[in-house]
């Protein structure tokens, strides 16, 4: 009867902390945020000057550059509306996309603090909205205008005086849409989105691209080519954490180690979940977002699979087995009755 008290009291007190306990403290460590599903209208920028401005009242701060920032950023997605209304001509675009390919041309060359990514696929994997929002005014598109007191010093901010009209941002858009779209890998995905900030180390990718297959030197028995990637890749990562004021961490793990839906949250809008950092939005739809989690899912854990596919096997195994068992221990019995 006493062994029975005590199991009740263990049990009472770890289901308290099993449903009240844990899920109160992990609310408090980590609040928990709602996604937008993809739509980038500009509520969650909106909405968060919002709160810092009631943060700064409370305060009893000076709210007037964050009333400033309040209009700025209502008139702007007012305006990235209006734009997405307006019909845009792939043909008239693709002299606009000429202004594009100046920087993101495939060279490798970094410039102010990243290698600008591939286009190959923005129509499949950036959101249009995110699209029209980013050529008006990267900082501001992206939500990292806080790090800017001129948006323009973004490393891509020039594009405010090289595309002007809004029409030349729909031509673009319906261009990238239209003509930039198809198919896109799990690999292209998270290579054109994270890649140039983030390694992944089980997929042997860096900041300088995948690290290549190199032999030693067989007289010497150094790899000169290796050194010399591996000089690359600490030169980017430099180069990078100038730009972020740290080094993106890796993300081979990142799955296992944060949730699907807090990648989900973050990479949505990353000031959501730490606000004030330095990640911008990488302005993914959810199919592309998709596409990157299925390769961290992939990279981050590759016997998954073999895994899953051995599962059903291991149980048909135990059932057979089973009915041998009972079958033999029948036949036994039998015997000896
Ligand atoms: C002056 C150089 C420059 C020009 C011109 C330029 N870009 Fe960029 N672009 C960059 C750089 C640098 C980045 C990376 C910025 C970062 O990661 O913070 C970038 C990033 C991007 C991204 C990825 C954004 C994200 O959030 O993941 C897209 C999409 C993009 N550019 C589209 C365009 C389009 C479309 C044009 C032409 C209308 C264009 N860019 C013109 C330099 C440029
Ligand atoms: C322009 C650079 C840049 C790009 C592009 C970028 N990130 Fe990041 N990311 C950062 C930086 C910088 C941090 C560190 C943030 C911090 O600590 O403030 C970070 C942090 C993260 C974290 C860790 C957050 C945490 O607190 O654990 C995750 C997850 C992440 N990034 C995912 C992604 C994914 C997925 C992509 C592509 C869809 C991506 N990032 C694209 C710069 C970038």
């Amino acid at each position: 009867m006493k062994e029975l008290k005590i199991l009740a009291i263990v049990v009472f007190f770890t289901l308290v902390t099993y449903w009240g306990v844990e899920p109160f403290a992990h609310s408090k460590m980590h609040k928990h945020v709602e996604g937008h599903n993809f739509v980038y209208d500009g509520t969650a920028d909106i909405e968060e000057v919002k709160a810092k401005i009631e943060a700064a009242k409370e305060e009893k701060h000076p709210t007037a550059a964050l009333e400033k920032k309040l209009t700025e950023k209502k008139a702007f997605w007012a305006d990235v509306k209006k734009i997405a209304a307006i019909k845009g001509d792939p043909k008239a675009g693709e002299a606009v996309f000429g202004i594009c390919l100046g920087c993101h041309n495939g060279s490798g060359v970094n410039m102010g603090g990243v290698v600008p990514p591939s286009l190959d696929h923005a129509g499949a994997l950036y959101d249009k909205n995110y699209l029209i929002a980013l050529i008006k005014d990267p900082a501001m598109g992206s939500n990292v205008d806080h790090k800017y007191a001129d948006t323009m010093s973004h490393p891509m901010g020039a594009i405010k005086t090289m595309v002007t009209t809004p029409q030349q941002i729909a031509d673009v858009v319906a261009y990238l849409l239209k003509n930039k779209a198809g198919e896109i890998t799990p690999k292209e995905a998270f290579v054109d989105a994270c890649g140039r900030c983030h390694a992944n180390r089980y997929a042997k990718w860096t900041q300088a691209g995948f690290v290549p297959k190199t032999k030693s030197n067989i007289k010497t028995g150094q790899d000169i080519d290796l050194l010399k990637f591996k000089q690359k890749v600490a030169t980017e990562q430099e180069a990078v954490s100038n730009y972020m004021g740290k080094l993106p961490p890796d993300l081979s793990i990142i799955i296992r180690a944060r949730s699907e839906h807090f990648l989900s949250t973050f990479v949505e809008n990353p000031q959501s979940d730490l606000p004030g950092t330095a990640m911008p939005r990488t302005g993914l739809t959810k199919e592309g977002f998709e596409k990157v989690t299925e390769y961290l899912g992939e990279t981050g854990d590759p016997s998954a699979k073999a895994r899953a596919e051995l599962g059903p096997k291991v149980i048909i195994f135990f059932i057979i087995f089973t009915i041998l068992a009972v079958l033999w221990k029948k036949s036994v019995w039998k015997e000896l009755h």
